[in-house]
Formats: C-alpha cells, sequence, structure tokens
C-alpha cells in the first residue's frame, strides 16, 4: 500500500519483487514485493501534500510547536512496538548484521527524542523580545511547504527519518519514498503514519525514484528536498526542479575518508579502529575509511596487522555472533568491487591479504590493496565495499594533497601521537573536510554533532537544530512600541 492523502492506496499496476541478498544454497529468498507506482499516482501525492499544506487554519502547519510535539511523541512511541519487526527486516534486506540493525533503530528514536529537545529551546529562545531600536520584533519558525524526502539503502530507517521527522515537526508536509533496498521495513510504518498525522500531511510512495521524483520536482510546487545518497543522483534531481531559488535542499551524498597513519602511530593501539572505520557493515558506510594513507616508515607493519585482522574477520548471516561481512544488497556490487580490484592489479597493485581479491555469491572477501597509486580508479571512487587501498606518503604535503584534488570533503581520521604534527595537519585540512578524528574512525555520531561535508559529499548539515532550521523560515513579528 501507498499512502495517499490519508488513505492506503492499493496499487493494481507494476510490482517489484523484493528478494533478500541471503539465500539458502542456490535458492533465492523472495521477502515480498513492492509497488513501481506511476508519475500520475506520484503527482497524486504532490497534490494530497499541497492540499494539507494549504488547508488553512487550525491544520498541521498552523498547529503550534507543542501540538506537533505531542503527535511526534505519540508517533515514536507507537513506532517502538515494530523495533523487532523493521530490525529483522533489515536483516533480511540488507543483511545488516543484528547488533547494527538495533543501533539504527534505537538511534533513530533517540535523535528523534533529541530533536524534540532542540525545538523546544528554539522555541523558548523565539519567544524572548527583541526590542532595541523602539521595534518590538519576535521571531516564528514557520514552515516552508512540500519536501520531498528519499534516503540510502545502508540506513534505509535512519537516514531518512533523520531528515524527515524533522521536516515534518516544523509544519512541513512530506512525501516520502523509500529505497529501492531495505524498503519493506517501511510497510510496517506507513499505518503508524496514517493513524498519527492528519490526512495529507505524509504520503508514502514505492517505486523508481526516476519515475516518481522527478515529475514531482519538475512540477516546481516542492518547496524541500532531503536526500540521502549518490553525488550524482543528487545532482540530477535538484536539476529538474525549475526554481531552485524557492527550493530547499539537504544533502547527504558519497565521500572518499582518508585515514592518515603517522610515523608514530601505535599500531597495535589503533587497528580495532581502523578495522571498524574501514570493514563494519561491509564498508557500506558513508563515513568508512575508504583509503589509508600510510607513512612510508610504517606501511609494512601497518599492512601486515591490517592483512591479518582482514584475514579473520568474520564472514556469515547478519543475526549470527559477532558477524563482520555479510551478503552485499546491491544488484551487480561483487562485480563492481571485482572491477576496481582488477584495475589496481593491472596498474601494479597486489592484493596483500590471503583471503582478498575474490567474490563468493554476494558476499565480497575483506581485501587489501598495496601500493594503491592516483592512477588506480579505487584512489578516487567511492568503493562502498570491503575493499581497502592503501597509499604510502613521504611528506604530509602528499596527505594534503589527496584532499585537494578528491571530489569529496566528509572526513579524515589522524593516527598518531605528536601533537605538533597532528595540529599542524590540522591546520592544512580542516578547510577541506567537515570533521577530523584523532585516533579514531570517521563516524557520523554521537548523533547531536553536526554532520556535514564539502564538494560532492553534502549540502548542509544534519543536526539536532540544523535539521529542522533547514526547512523552516524565520518570520519576525515586529511592531512599534508606542
Ligand atoms: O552512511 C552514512 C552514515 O551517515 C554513516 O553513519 O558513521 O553512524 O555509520 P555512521
Amino acid at each position: 500500500y501507498c499512502l495517499i492523502g490519508g488513505e492506503l492506496v492499493e496499487w493494481e499496476g507494476d510490482m517489484q519483487t523484493v528478494n533478500s541478498p541471503i539465500s539458502a544454497g542456490d535458492e533465492v529468498i523472495r521477502l515480498g514485493s513492492i509497488p513501481m507506482v506511476s508519475a500520475d499516482l506520484a503527482m497524486e501525492a504532490l497534490h494530497a501534500a499541497e492540499t494539507a499544506y494549504n488547508n488553512g487554519i487550525g491544520e498541521w502547519p498552523s498547529l503550534p510547536a507543542h501540538r506537533r510535539i505531542e503527535v511526534m511523541l505519540e508517533f515514536l512511541e507507537d513506532m517502538q512496538t515494530k523495533r523487532e519487526e523493521v530490525v529483522e527486516l533489515l536483516m533480511w534486506e540488507i543483511a545488516k548484521p543484528k547488533p547494527d540493525a538495533e543501533k539504527e533503530f534505537d538511534r533513530t528514536i533517540e535523535y528523534m527524542r533529541d530533536t524534540i529537545r532542540s525545538l523546544r529551546t528554539m522555541e523558548n529562545q523565539s519567544c524572548k523580545a527583541h526590542t532595541a531600536g523602539g521595534v518590538l520584533a519576535y521571531v516564528k519558525w514557520s514552515p516552508i511547504g512540500v519536501v520531498l524526502c528519499m534516503g540510502p539503502y545502508n540506513y534505509p530507517l535512519n537516514e531518512t527519518f533523520t531528515t524527515l521527522l524533522p521536516a515534518l515537526l516544523m509544519g512541513n508536509t512530506i512525501i516520502f519514498k523509500p529505497p529501492k533496498y531495505g524498503v519493506l521495513l517501511h510497510t510496517p510504518l506507513v499505518e503508524l503514519f496514517k493513524k498519527h498525522f492528519p490526512p495529507g500531511v505524509v504520503n508514502i510512495i514505492f517505486g523508481s525514484g526516476r519515475t516518481t521524483s522527478t515529475p514531482i520536482l519538475a512540477s516546481g510546487k516542492v518547496k524541500g528536498l532531503a536526500f540521502i545518497g549518490q553525488s550524482k543522483a543528487a545532482a540530477e534531481l535538484k536539476k529538474y526542479h525549475p526554481k531552485p531559488h524557492q527550493f530547499n535542499t539537504l544533502l547527504g551524498l558519497e565521500a572518499k575518508n582518508p585515514a592518515i597513519v603517522m610515523p608514530d602511530a601505535d599500531l597495535d593501539e589503533i587497528m580495532p579502529e581502523v578495522i571498524s572505520g574501514a570493514f563494519s557493515f561491509n564498508g557500506q558506510r558513508c563515513t568508512a575509511l575508504k583509503i589509508f594513507l600510510v607513512h612510508k616508515s610504517i606501511s609494512k607493519q601497518f599492512l601486515q596487522r591490517l592483512s591479518e585482522k582482514a584475514d579473520t574477520l568474520k564472514i556469515g548471516l547478519p543475526w549470527e555472533d559477532k558477524v563482520q561481512i555479510t551478503a552485499l544488497p546491491e544488484d551487480g556490487k561483487t562485480d563492481y568491487l571485482q572491477s576496481l580490484v582488477d584495475d589496481a592489479v593491472e596498474k601494479g597493485a597486489q592484493v596483500v591479504n590471503r583471503v582478498g581479491g575474490r567474490s563468493e555469491g554476494r558476499y565480497y572477501f575483506p581485501t587489501v590493496l598495496f601500493p594503491v597509486n592516483s592512477n588506480m580508479r579505487i584512489y578516487h571512487e567511492e568503493q562502498f565495499g570491503p575493499v581497502v587501498p592503501v597509499v604510502e606518503y613521504e611528506d604530509s604535503s602528499e596527505v594534503v594533497d589527496f584532499l585537494i584534488h578528491s571530489h569529496y570533503g566528509q572526513q579524515a581520521s589522524i593516527f598518531g601521537n605528536d601533537p605538533e604534527q597532528i595540529g599542524e595537519l590540522i591546520n592544512h585540512i580542516n578547510n577541506l573536510v567537515g570533521r577530523i578524528n584523532i585516533n579514531s574512525q570517521c563516524q557520523r555520531g554521537p548523533d547531536y554533532l553536526p554532520f556535514t561535508g564539502r564538494k560532492d559529499s553534502a549540502q548542509g548539515t544534519v543536526s539536532l537544530n540544523d535539521a529542522l532550521e533547514a526547512f523552516s523560515l524565520r518570520v519576525i513579528l515586529a511592531g512599534k512600541l508606542t
């Protein structure tokens, strides 16, 4: 079912089968199917969202914030009852290891509770009158209109809800299209959106992004786009909107976060962060460590430790204890990874660990490539998989050069122990990324921190306040003191 204008709409056209990346031997496991809705139905969703936005006094956009907060808290309370079902589907649909799936669910709820606290603070602050210059002025946070929300398969719940729910909380009306993989897990939530929000405030459609989002954006009626996913897709989506000046975007995109390993890094100490940064959820995190720039003086020791660990990562099913490498959900992904590895090997790199450089079914084995250089595709492309390129550097200017020339600028990690050298490097790269991690992996959390990036990695910031502000406008109420 889609949710349009408060009604569950049964789609009678094309359906797409959803298979699990996990198979039973050679047998594919079918999980269900989803509607592939037409452009016409997508436009109906837009119409419903627009109507709900323009419904007038007493409706969602004009409710006081505290009323919207009440509704959201009730929704979150009810959402908790779906935890087991959603976690189960996260494992079956995208092979996310159980602890990560549980964390994805829990942090989404927690993030929203923190966001609500932020909104209360914003509202309290805006109640304070400004009285300078003989004018009495208040700030009122006001919604902007219909917001289209789309998220990625690696965090299909969290990365959509952390933009969708704040946009909703600010009084906007929503069209939500879940991702291609990690889609069924949204079906138990459709009925909750229907139950808690007024008709048309949340509209959910399924199907091809191109068929649904293109006409919605081309109509020029959408006032906001929250999109987490590929940089190229985001650039295309933005082009469809005919009025860019009337359109807010919040984009979380690709990355090529480097881990810089300095000569004095304590290799044993840093290895847990290195391994988790590079391989957790098969490296399918935008924040994963996607390239290692290692000082020449310790590259041999580093490679030895990294390879040993990569060879012993547990490969298996998401619900198995301590599993680290699972099946890859995207069709064609193992071929893509193999093409990156083959390209690097043809150009002079080696697969330095025992198990690496090959796939079996939908599993790609953890792979360490060395020596990697800028002629190789893996130096530039976001692999989003368990393949780790290692580059040797001699002078820190090479590290800075990597970031200057990269298309991306999300985060970097520095592993080392000399505060002066670390400080100097920070001075050189802080204008090239959105976050620098010292002796720890790149990551989004803790979630109260602003999450952003530069160049093709992001537009805007996701954080408790920023996600609220992204789709709202400060309207000033001003009067003369008489
Ligand atoms: O895929 C991108 C996510 O925002 C990464 O979040 O660092 O918490 O895994 P994470």
